[in-house]
């Protein structure tokens, strides 16, 4: 690949419509891309330096891998040392970060920024790096240098999503099928509703779910829940452990129940499977919270087809299925009630399934 000197370069946050908690138990995951996006304008540096600026604050970062990279800048850091670990040699650069995706809110800011980062470094350099392999790098620096154990879907989404599309993929495998979402030619829109909730203990019981998941496989003998099915639960005695592993395991199977109607164009019909996987997350995996319970709850009063959170958990957004025509009412529900409730007011947008990382120019 030729290097380019300079470029501005995107990759987007990610809405998922069903399918949470799975990919790191080998399952399936159907997230789309979004509008929002992180953009990153750069130029190559004929030192082995980075420099980073965020355009949100104007904060500039400077850094040479000599020491650890604490805080935001730490997303670039991890990119340019797994890179590196690759055994790409990566080129020094300045890089400027402007981003509309919403930070903490569950839609996969961090992906956004590294996917973007990795896309400037990967042109700058020349890097030969097939894009199916760079949701794998990214994933690897998040985990391995932030410090954050998250699966595989959100850097996937970011890199790999097609307009028009949602991204059926299988985590174990990693094999991918675009799945065509005409909402708009059905009539539909995905209303999402940012429940702006305070998240507390995040990193902590993410953590503890996916070690728990892991618990019950090894205690089930099997690589990874994606293996197990429901009359397998009779084996654990764990009550806890039951219930976890029964999302993973209605939670994989909901997502190929939705694939299957997407297939054949009935939309409308996936509405009871993101419900139920709400409900799934709500009373077994217990990663709700009950501004998220609310939104939901009011959303399908309102006329929704279906709404569930989506991301990591404890907060963040939903996603509610919704007739194009009434989004702006089931909107008006949701910030109705949060107000009776003294609940912040959440922020709404519809979800449009957009493009995966590229270069802008
Ligand atoms: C976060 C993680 C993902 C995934 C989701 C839950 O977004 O980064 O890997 O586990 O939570 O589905």
């Amino acid at each position: 690949m030729t290097a380019v000197d300079q470029g501005v370069w995107a990759a987007p946050g990610r809405i998922n419509l069903i399918g949470e908690h799975t990919d790191y138990c080998d399952g399936f995951v159907l997230p789309f891309a979004l509008p929002q996006r992180t953009v990153v304008t750069a130029e190559r540096l004929d030192r082995p330096e980075w420099s980073v600026t965020s355009t949100l604050t104007g904060e500039t970062v400077t850094f040479d891998l000599s020491e650890p990279v604490t805080g935001w800048a730490a997303y670039v850091a991890a990119v340019v040392w797994v890179l590196r670990e690759a055994g790409h040699e990566v080129p020094g650069a300045r890089l400027s970060i402007d981003s509309d995706v919403p930070g903490g809110a569950g839609l996969s800011s961090s992906a956004a920024l590294e996917c973007a980062v990795l896309s400037a470094l990967a042109d700058l350099g020349g890097l030969d790096i097939p894009v199916e392999q760079r949701p794998s790098l990214a994933q690897r620096a998040e985990n391995a240098y932030v410090g954050v154990p998250c699966g595989i879907m959100d850097q996937s989404a970011s890199t790999l999503c097609r307009e028009g599309h949602a991204l059926f993929l299988d985590c174990r495998s990693l094999a991918t099928e675009q799945i065509p979402l005409d909402l708009a030619g059905q009539g539909l829109a995905i209303l999402v509703i940012d429940s702006r909730a305070p998240h507390q203990l995040v990193d902590g019981e993410y953590a503890a779910r996916r070690a728990a998941c892991e618990r019950a496989a090894e205690l089930l003998g099997v690589p990874a829940l994606r293996d197990a099915v429901l009359d397998d639960l009779s084996r654990l005695d764990d009550e806890l452990l039951i219930r976890r592993s029964r999302h993973v395991i209605t939670e994989n199977a909901r997502v190929l129940d939705t694939i299957a109607l997407l297939r054949e164009g009935r939309l409308r019909e996936i509405g009871p499977l993101m419900t139920a996987s709400h409900a799934s997350m709500r009373d077994d995996f217990e990663i709700t919270v009950p501004e998220v319970d609310e939104a939901v709850d009011t959303a399908l009063a309102a006329g929704a087809y279906g709404a569930r959170m989506t991301g990591g958990g404890f907060g963040g957004c939903v996603l509610a299925l919704v007739e194009a025509e009434k989004a702006a009412t089931v909107a008006e529900a949701v910030t109705t009630a949060f107000a009776a409730r003294g609940f912040n007011p959440p922020a709404t947008f519809l979800a449009l399934p957009s493009p995966g990382a590229h270069r802008l120019s």
